[in-house]
C-alpha cells in the first residue's frame, strides 16, 4: 500500500480547518449568567462565588470549599494554611508545571524535585519516601493529565512522618480514587479552572480540604485576611466594619467568573464522559502503533482525561519529537507538551543545581511526549482525525 504524502511533504493535510489543541466549552447559559451577573451591578465575590463554592463541596464531597483567582492561589494559601514557611522543604515532582515550585520559593522554602512512575506518570509512595528529610514539610503531589495518585500508600507514608499533603489537582476536577473524590481525602487539593481545563471560568481555581476550618482560613487568606468580604460590608444586611487577623493576599475569585463556573459545574460529568470516550478513540485507534505508546489507563482509576500524551519511539522514526508536531500542524492538529521539566528551566537549574539526568523518567518523558487534543467539544470525526493524522505521519517516517 502507498503512504500518503505528508502535508509538509507537499501532500494534502488530513484537515482544512485546523483543530485546536484545546478550546473551552462554554454555552448560552454561562453568556446568560454573565450578562445577568453585569446588569445585578454585583461584580466581585458575592452570592455567585458562594454557590459555585457549594457546587464544589458537594461535587468533591467536603464540607467547604474557596473560590479562588487560580490554582496557583490555591498552591500558595494551601502551602501556608499547612505550615511551610522559610527554610523547609517541599517535595514536588519534576514533571510539573512551575506553579507549585514557585509558590515554594515565594515562600522561602526550598522545592525538592523528585522523578515520577514512568507508567502512571505520577509519584509514588517509594519515590516520596526516599526523598523525606528532616527539613520536609510538604508534599505536593500533581495528578498528571487527570489520573489520579495512589492516595492511600501516598498519605500513609505521609501521616506516618507527620507531614501533611496538598495535592496539585489542576488537572483532576472529576477524577476519583474508586468512589472518592480527589479534593477528598487530601490535606488539601488546589483545582485549576483555566481555560483548557475540566471546567473553566476564564482563569479560576479552588482549594478543597476535609478539614473545613482550613477552607475558612485559606477563604480569609484569600482576601487580605479580612474579617468580612464584600458581600458581608457592603449588601443590605452587612457592616462596614472588619478586621484584619493575618497579613493576607488578593486572590479571591469573583462573581463575573463564579456566574460562568456555576454552569460549567452542572456539565462536570458530561465534559469528564465526553474526554474519556475521545481517549477511546485514541486508544483504539494508536495503541496498535509499534513506534508510540499510549497513556496506561487502569481500569480501576477515576481518570479525568485532562490530558492524553503519546510517547514516540523516536529510534523507530526518521523524525524527532519536535518534527513531528511541526507536521501535526501541517495536518491540521494542534498539540502541546506536558511539561517541561522543572529543573530544564534556566532559574530552577540554576536555583536548586540539578543537573539534566537527574531524573531519567521525567527527562526521557518530555523528550518523546506529545500530548493529542482532547476537549469536550470535539467530535468523533475531530477524535478520528487526529488518529489518521498521527498514523498517517508514523506509516511515512517509519524507519
Ligand atoms: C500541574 C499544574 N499545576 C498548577 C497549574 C496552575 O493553574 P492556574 O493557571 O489555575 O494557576 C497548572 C496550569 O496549567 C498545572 O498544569
Amino acid at each position: 500500500m502507498k503512504t500518503a504524502l505528508p502535508a509538509v511533504e507537499g501532500g494534502e493535510p488530513v484537515r482544512e480547518e485546523f483543530l485546536p489543541f484545546a478550546t473551552p466549552s462554554v454555552g448560552e447559559d454561562e453568556i446568560a449568567e454573565v450578562v445577568e451577573t453585569l446588569r445585578s451591578g454585583w461584580l466581585t465575590v458575592g452570592p455567585r462565588t458562594k454557590r459555585f463554592e457549594e457546587m464544589i463541596a458537594g461535587y468533591v464531597g467536603v464540607a467547604r470549599a474557596a473560590a479562588l483567582s487560580s490554582c496557583t492561589a490555591g498552591l500558595h494559601l494551601g502551602m501556608i494554611a499547612l505550615g511551610v514557611e522559610e527554610g523547609d522543604e517541599v517535595i514536588l515532582p519534576a514533571l510539573n508545571f512551575v506553579a507549585g515550585p514557585n509558590c515554594a520559593i515565594h515562600l522561602g522554602a526550598t522545592p525538592v524535585l523528585v522523578d515520577v512512575d514512568p507508567e502512571t506518570l505520577n509519584v509514588t509512595p517509594e519515590i516520596l519516601a526516599a526523598a523525606i528529610t528532616e527539613r520536609t514539610k510538604l508534599i505536593v503531589p500533581v495528578h498528571y493529565g487527570g489520573r489520579p495518585i495512589d492516595i492511600d500508600g501516598i498519605m500513609e507514608v505521609a501521616r506516618s512522618r507527620g507531614i501533611p499533603v496538598l495535592g496539585d489537582a489542576a488537572h483532576a476536577l472529576g477524577s476519583d480514587y474508586g468512589g472518592r473524590k480527589v479534593g477528598s481525602v487530601a490535606d488539601a487539593t488546589s483545582f485549576s479552572f483555566y481555560v483548557t481545563k475540566g471546567i473553566t471560568t476564564g482563569e479560576g481555581g479552588s482549594l478543597t480540604s476535609p478539614n473545613p476550618d482550613l477552607v475558612e482560613r485559606v477563604g480569609v487568606l484569600s482576601l487580605h485576611g479580612m474579617s468580612s468580604g464584600a458581600w458581608n460590608r457592603y449588601s443590605a444586611r452587612g457592616s462596614w466594619f472588619y478586621e484584619i487577623h493575618e497579613a493576607g493576599y488578593k486572590y479571591n475569585m469573583n462573581d463575573i467568573q463564579a456566574a460562568i463556573g456555576v454552569h460549567q459545574m452542572k456539565k462536570i460529568d458530561e465534559f469528564r464522559d465526553r474526554r474519556e470516550k475521545i481517549a477511546r478513540i485514541f486508544d483504539r485507534g494508536l495503541r496498535s502503533e509499534e513506534a508510540i505508546s499510549v497513556p496506561s489507563s487502569s481500569e480501576s482509576s477515576g481518570h479525568a482525561w485532562h490530558l492524553y500524551p503519546i510517547r514516540l519511539r523516536t529510534q523507530a522514526l526518521k523524525v524527532d519529537r519536535d518534527s513531528f508536531i511541526g507536521c501535526l500542524r501541517d495536518e491540521g492538529i494542534g498539540t502541546s507538551v506536558h511539561f517541561i521539566p522543572v529543573h530544564y528551566h534556566d532559574y530552577y537549574s540554576k536555583r536548586l543545581g540539578y543537573k539534566r539526568g537527574s531524573f531519567p523518567v521525567t527527562e526521557t518523558f518530555f523528550e518523546h511526549a506529545v500530548s493529542l487534543p482532547i476537549y469536550p467539544s470535539m467530535s468523533d470525526a475531530d477524535a478520528n482525525d487526529v488518529v489518521e493524522a498521527v498514523t498517517k505521519l508514523l506509516a511515512y517516517y517509519r524507519r
